[in-house]
């Protein structure tokens, strides 16, 4: 059977309670049964975006979680939260937790499976920098990455999204040919673990993905969906990105 599409929009820490508001029922009826929104706005704003997509087909998640059920940890919060609100995902990895909050693939691994145990699926960001690319490393990049993963069985039930760093935010996404054959290499290295799994896993592409590329991008059989920033936050740019899937 064929994936169903993911259009999962990151907004950073961007966007406000009024475009919540504007999102939240404009996003409410772009999804159908071949495509699932999901929206991961900031923290702050999860529980105003739960409240108003409840009973709807758009789903929310965190764009992270911690990798305790619960603690003295400030400033973070649990999967079993999310889950509270009624979010179905969490963001985990991406690289700017990486780059900037010092994530490393052991922590992001507890992460995922802190979702697993609450029912929240993790959508786990994967990708290689510039200098990896260019100088031949990026299949042993992402599957160090990977392996980290691939350490909890829960692997099985996580969304993927493969983000090269290089065309995060850039301006300069992956050609759909080059995201394709990345995709297609990272389901072979999950198939050698699990066949069956690696078929029906969703893998997600992000980097500079918008209303013009998403089409060509989501036409490649191994890219199963998108993860869109910045264009996230103009809600047609949502709409026409769904419309292709
Ligand atoms: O989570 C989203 C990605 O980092 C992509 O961001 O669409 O602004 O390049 P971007």
């Amino acid at each position: 059977a064929a994936r169903r599409k993911l259009v999962v929009g990151n907004w950073k820490m961007h966007g406000s309670l009024a475009l919540c508001r504007e999102a939240v029922p404009a996003l409410a009826t772009a999804g159908n049964a071949q495509v699932e929104i999901i929206l991961c706005p900031p923290a702050p704003f999860l529980g105003e975006v739960a409240r108003l997509a409840a009973g709807t087909a758009l789903a929310s998640g965190g764009q992270d979680v911690a990798e305790l059920a619960s603690g003295a940890r400030t400033g973070e919060w649990s999967a079993g939260m999310l889950a509270e609100l009624g979010c179905r995902y969490a963001l985990v990895g991406h690289s700017e937790r990486r780059q900037h909050h010092y994530e490393n693939d052991a922590l992001i691994a507890g992460k995922a499976r802190a979702c697993a145990s609450a029912g929240i699926t993790p959508i786990v960001c994967i990708g290689e920098s510039l200098h990896e690319r260019e100088s031949g490393e990026t299949r042993q990049v992402l599957c160090n990455q990977l392996d980290w993963l691939l350490t909890t069985p829960h692997w099985r039930n996580a969304i993927i999204a493969y983000e090269p760093l290089w065309a995060i935010g850039s301006n300069r996404p992956a050609t759909p040919e080059l995201a394709q054959e990345t995709h297609a290499f990272i389901r072979a290295y999950l198939a050698s673990c699990d066949p069956a799994a690696a078929q029906q896993l969703p893998l997600l592409y992000g980097g500079s993905v918008n209303a013009a590329n998403a089409a060509g991008i989501l036409a490649m059989p191994d890219i199963d969906g998108v993860l869109v920033g910045g264009a996230s936050l103009q809600i047609q740019a949502m709409q026409a990105i769904s419309a292709t899937a």
